[in-house]
């Protein structure tokens, strides 16, 4: 349980992944109070209601929720989530118009109520929703940042743990850029342990070769589709590392998650949300400027600011 007596999180929507986030939360005790809030009444009512119903099972933490913004008050982390969602084959990106007029009209309402809080965006395309956003509000970048890639991240860890042979979380390993079609894995600072992921080799398990490792990173990338064509929706996994980045910040960890901040004079990079290894820790979170980049990764880097770039001009 979180640092911060009495600590809140608040996520915003109750769809699917709202809901998931919430459940992950409450199951993982991630903060003391969890809020749902939505403007779906029934539906909000009926997610609380089902969540409350098995907190007999869970920790310490509670969960209450409804309709009206005033549910977020005090809230030390929002979590947003409402919006469009992707449907089959449309890529996150094509959601930037309708999801920006809905931050647009609810940021400033709940700032009002949560004015402290550090806010998490989770809606996509979560990077152009957080530049835009962090201009109209006027939060300084670190308070106001998304979950970026470190869903993807975890993707990548799975992957490569399943085909070397170890534990997810013995790979060190991040996908950046962009969440969504321009991200690359950061392969010149992968290891498994402390062997570099080209050498690694064990029993059972022969070395990787980089075609390998290219055609790896194209599943991580359009892993969301997949799992759209086949469910509709992802929610389970970006519950659980909503509820990572939620823990990283009520716990103060100054833990290293690659989120995606407005980025000043990163590598040369201004202007643009896109996730890099960051701190981040209750105050929000910290872009790490000493993460080292080969040249041809610094170009990947360059050309998803790019991307984003452009589509954020076109939502100004
Ligand atoms: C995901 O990557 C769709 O952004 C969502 O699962």
């Amino acid at each position: 349980m979180s640092v911060i007596e009495n600590s809140k999180v608040t996520v915003v929507g109750a769809g699917s992944v709202g809901s998931s986030v919430a459940y992950a939360a409450l199951i993982r005790g991630s903060a003391r109070h969890i809020a749902l809030y939505d403007i779906n009444t029934a539906k909000v009512e009926a997610e609380v209601l089902d969540l409350a119903h098995g907190t007999q099972f869970t920790g310490t933490s509670d969960i209450i929720g409804g309709s009206d913004i005033s549910v977020a008050a005090g809230s030390h982390v929002v979590v947003i989530t409402a919006g469009a969602k992707q449907n089959p084959g449309q890529s996150r990106i094509e959601l930037a118009g309708v999801n920006a007029g809905i931050m647009r009209k609810m940021m400033p309402q709940l700032l009002e109520v949560a004015p402290n809080a550090v806010y998490v965006i989770v809606t996509n395309p979560c990077d152009v929703l957080t530049v835009l956003s962090t201009e109209e509000t006027g939060l300084p970048p670190e308070r106001l940042f998304a979950s970026g890639t470190v869903l993807d991240t975890s993707r990548l860890r799975w992957k490569l743990g399943q085909r070397a042979g170890v534990a997810a979380s013995s790979v060190h390993a991040y996908i950046i850029g962009e969440h969504g079609d321009t991200e690359f894995p950061l392969w010149s600072q992968t290891t498994i342990g402390t062997v570099p992921i080209l050498d690694w080799e064990t029993e059972g398990h022969p070395k990787m070769t980089a075609d390998e490792l290219d055609s790896i990173s194209v599943d991580v990338r359009d892993a969301a589709y997949k799992v759209i064509q086949g469910k509709g929706a992802t929610n389970y996994a970006i519950g659980l590392s909503s509820a990572r980045i939620i823990e990283a910040i009520l716990n103060d960890e100054n833990a290293v998650l690659p989120v995606s901040t407005v980025l000043k004079d990163f590598h040369g990079i201004d202007g643009v949300a896109l996730s890099v290894p960051s701190i981040v820790n209750a105050s929000g979170a910290f872009p790490i400027r000493g993460t080292q980049f080969s040249p041809g990764e610094l170009g990947l880097l360059r050309r998803s600011a790019d991307a984003l770039r452009e589509v954020a001009a076109s939502l100004r």
